[in-house]
């Protein structure tokens, strides 16, 4: 398996890449930035590290070293202000964006590939994506709302004391500001979060809005996310790899599930060999449905705009 980091020289890119190699994810993890010095410290940093972790050959590349990956992770563009929202970024990072889809549709790649876009605004930039890459839509898949979900189970298991691997909680939409929390199915191993002691409707709500402002809150404190983001991103490759049909909040081309087609956001989507086999409706409260739809909206207006523009 050949994993493919562009932008691996950034934090969200390098960590990725650290993420993969505890987790012995891929045989060859190839590092690609536009500083090319960046990417060979990386590289190194990692291959020093490899005695004790994993058996894979890490080294820096250019595009032109995209040739044969199996998983191409796309990282790279600007950050955003603390106080501007993700999707303030179209103007800095989609023709950015655009160019870098033009090195991905020249690559001779295996016919498995499969994209995984990180870069924000990560909603719209996976719809640039799925029309400009060359790969079906299927193969393209945002990092989404995984992420936000995986901050939002964490924040919620140190609230309650749980084993935050037990916790099971969904955030769908967009990764933005339009996020959804879907509590309608939140549960610390099948115990309703409702049932937990010291639950409080008023505190997991702030819980939520802690973790819809964590990307902001670690780009005030440290200057942006990484670990968090690198063992988000780590989760779906190992969907990817292993095959495992894992239910993921990815971004994808919605294609008519709760009626949303034509925009790209998060819905429960299980994820294998061939990047996104499925979407499951599951059942939704009324407000969180149309919360969705309000994020469906927000994302299409978005798009217009991008669209517009070009
Ligand atoms: C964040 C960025 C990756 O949420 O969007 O930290």
């Amino acid at each position: 398996m050949k994993i493919s980091i562009i932008g691996a020289g950034g934090r969200v890119g390098s960590n990725t890449a650290f993420a993969l190699q505890c987790l012995g994810l891929g045989r060859e993890l190839v590092l690609i930035d536009a500083n090319r010095a960046a990417a060979e410290g990386e590289a190194l940093d990692l291959m020093h590290g490899s005695a004790f972790t994993s058996s894979q050959i890490i080294r820096a590349g250019e595009e032109s070293d995209l040739d044969g990956s199996d998983i191409i992770v796309v990282t790279a563009g600007l950050r955003r202000q603390p106080d501007e929202p993700r999707l303030a970024l179209i103007n800095r990072n989609v023709s950015l964006f655009d160019q870098i889809m033009t090195s991905v549709k020249k690559a001779a790649l295996p016919a498995r590939a499969v994209l995984i876009v990180v870069t924000n605004p990560v909603d719209i930039l996976t719809q640039v994506a799925v029309e400009r890459s060359g790969f079906a839509a299927d193969k393209v898949l945002g990092l989404g709302t995984v992420l936000d979900t995986l901050r939002f189970r964490s924040l919620l298991a140190a609230e309650f004391g749980a084993d935050p691997r037990q916790v099971s909680a969904l955030i769908l939409g967009e990764h933005g500001d339009s996020m959804v929390p879907v509590w309608s199915t939140a549960t610390v191993n099948g115990v309703p979060l409702t049932s937990l002691p010291g639950y409080d409707q008023q505190k997991v709500w702030q819980i939520f809005v802690r973790a819809q402002n964590s990307g902001a809150e670690v780009l005030k404190t440290k200057g942006g996310a990484g670990y968090a983001v690198g063992v988000a991103i780590a989760e779906v490759v190992k969907a990817i790899i292993s095959d495992s049909g894992a239910i993921l909040p990815v971004s994808t081309m919605q294609k008519g599930l709760y009626g949303l087609r034509d925009v790209c956001l998060s819905v429960p989507t299980r994820v294998g060999a061939g990047g996104a086999i499925g979407t499951v409706e599951m059942e939704l409260w009324a407000k969180e449905r149309s919360a969705l739809e309000d994020s469906a909206r927000a994302l299409k207006a978005t798009w217009d705009q991008v669209t517009q523009k070009r």
